[in-house]
């Protein structure tokens, strides 16, 4: 790859969902970033990028790498479309709305690529690894330039060469991918909080699911590698650290040559001088007893459990492909509280799967009254090409998913309510973050279990630890008043 290649049709590769399907035995192989080829680490100078990001907590990072990328290049960031130079979508591809967005965005940024034709226009992310999208691309969007996929982000000095000279667009999206890039630049977004990658792809194949076929295969970091960045991010005084993956708790599974899992990783994150250690996201398949007792340890380890389960029905399970069943799953989540009692917990749900009846709805309904959730991410199911679910048969009308979907959110909505109500007049650590979007005379942050509290105190506590009494509970957020040192002494906190 350190060669210029000046052969542009070779920039032209499609993605292949069915490649993507096929799961190679070969080793991963851990690559080191290497550096930005002497000719283009001064492209940017004077030019401006900026980067639209849709999805999960994995293209915000992704977009952070894009940006270490870019500014190493001389491009600075903007939020300007109409200043910028490099204009890159981060796509997600999990749902059918998510995609529209970005069409719409990409209609939208023609006049603008009109009026400005230097403008590099690219899209990356999910969507690009679907071949449907890219051929749509071709034939409809032919103002964007760039097309390049999840697996081949460390290529875009080249790529930008590339599309900075051809008149073509260049398309290169490798459907297959069994590496691991490390050293990649990052601009993170802020100083207090991190995204830290532990596992690429995802090896589920949920049956809705278009994420293992845009990820990859399941490959983790190496554990000195994952470590040393949350030692550096300590250094620098970063206070929380989120690890990503789709199933965290499969990190390690790739390993052939030690037996080191997921709660091994965390009992050793747990030692390093950070102040929040959060994870997202656990599937409840591999979430073993050693990483209960690991958790159970607290200290940086927050107790705040994601564990999407989708559906209430062992049937409907049993079609996603998510291979547990209801009471497995209420099996699991019981062993975490007793072993973590003030443990919060969130999830996932889809309703309105392919051939999903009321009866098996109305066992989500029940499921969600006995785990009593926090908050919940609630969806439509929406048929993603490729996967095996687009292909089941399909009964239940959009009214009665719509329909679903509202007594679902209604029922969560008063659990939601009820669980923050409990905090009335309780004292709760916060991480502040800053100023509240809304009131600038209100800071906000977020407790251990990433609920999040408005509250009024002075400037000087952004990027501090503290403590505020609740005295307001909303059903999504919290609000109340800080609590120094003195006070907290005399309650005896
Ligand atoms: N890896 C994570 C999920 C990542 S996708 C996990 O397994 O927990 C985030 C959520 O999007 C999923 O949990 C699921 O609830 C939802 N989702 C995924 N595919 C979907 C689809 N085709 N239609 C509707 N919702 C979907
Ligand atoms: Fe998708 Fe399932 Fe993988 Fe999550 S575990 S990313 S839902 S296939
Ligand atoms: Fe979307 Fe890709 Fe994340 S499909 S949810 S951006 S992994």
């Amino acid at each position: 790859m350190s060669q210029k290649v000046k052969d542009y049709s070779q920039y032209f590769i499609a993605p292949d969902l069915k490649a993507a399907k096929k799961r190679g035995k070969e080793e991963i192989q851990v690559l080191q970033f290497e550096q930005i080829p002497e000719n283009m680490r001064q492209v940017g100078q004077g030019k401006k990028y900026l980067i639209q990001t849709y999805g999960c907590q994995m293209n915000v990072h992704d977009s952070e790498t894009i940006a270490g990328i870019l500014e190493q290049m001389g491009y600075t960031a903007t939020e300007e479309e109409q200043e910028a130079d490099i204009i890159l979508l981060n796509t997600c591809a999990i749902r059918e709305n998510a995609e529209d967005k970005v069409f719409g965005g990409l209609g939208r940024l023609k006049r603008l690529k009109l009026e400005k034709p230097d403008l590099i226009l690219g899209v990356c992310g999910c969507m690009s690894q679907e071949e449907s999208v890219v051929n749509r691309i071709l034939q409809s969007y032919q103002h964007v330039d760039l097309i390049f996929g999840t697996h081949n982000i460390h290529r875009l000095p080249y790529l930008l060469q590339n599309a900075l000279f051809s008149k073509e667009m260049v398309v290169e999206v490798w459907s297959k991918e069994g590496d691991v890039v490390e050293n990649m630049p990052k601009v993170r977004t802020d100083g207090l909080r991190a995204w830290v990658n532990i596992m690429y792809g995802c090896d589920k194949f949920c049956t809705y699911c278009i994420v293992p076929y845009t990820r990859g295969k399941e490959r983790s970091r190496r554990p000195e590698d994952v470590l040393n960045e949350i030692r550096d991010l300590a250094r620098k005084g970063y206070q929380e650290v989120t690890l990503l993956g789709q199933n965290v708790n499969a990190y390690g599974k790739d390993f052939t040559d030690i037996n080191y899992r997921f709660g091994d990783l965390m009992d050793d994150v747990r030692k390093i001088g950070i102040p929040r250690v959060r994870f997202t996201t656990s599937h409840p398949r591999d979430f073993d007893d050693h990483l209960i007792e690991v958790l159970a340890k607290r200290g940086n380890l927050v107790e705040h459990i994601h564990l999407p389960v989708q559906s209430g029905s062992s049937a409907v399970l049993k079609m996603m492909a998510r291979k547990y069943t209801r009471e497995q799953y209420l099996e699991l989540a019981r062993k975490i509280k007793q072993a973590i009692p003030d443990a919060v917990f969130t999830t996932d749900i889809i309703v309105g799967f392919p051939g999903e009846t009321e009866e098996q709805f109305q066992e989500t309904l029940s499921l969600v009254e006995e785990m009593q959730y926090d908050s919940a991410f609630t969806f439509i199911y929406s048929p993603r090409e490729g996967t095996p679910a687009a292909k089941m048969k399909d009964d239940v009308p959009m009214e009665v998913k719509k329909e679903r979907l509202q007594r679902l959110n209604d029922l969560q909505n008063e659990i939601s309510r009820k669980k923050n109500e409990a905090l009335r007049g309780q004292i709760v650590e916060v991480l502040v973050e800053g100023e509240s979007k809304k009131n600038a005379n209100v800071l906000s942050g977020r407790t251990r279990t990433n609920k999040l509290v408005n509250f009024t105190g002075p400037k000087h506590l952004i990027g501090k630890l503290v403590h505020v009494r609740i005295d307001e509970p909303q059903t999504w957020t919290l609000k109340g008043v800080w609590v120094d040192q003195e006070q907290l002494a005399q309650v005896g906190v």
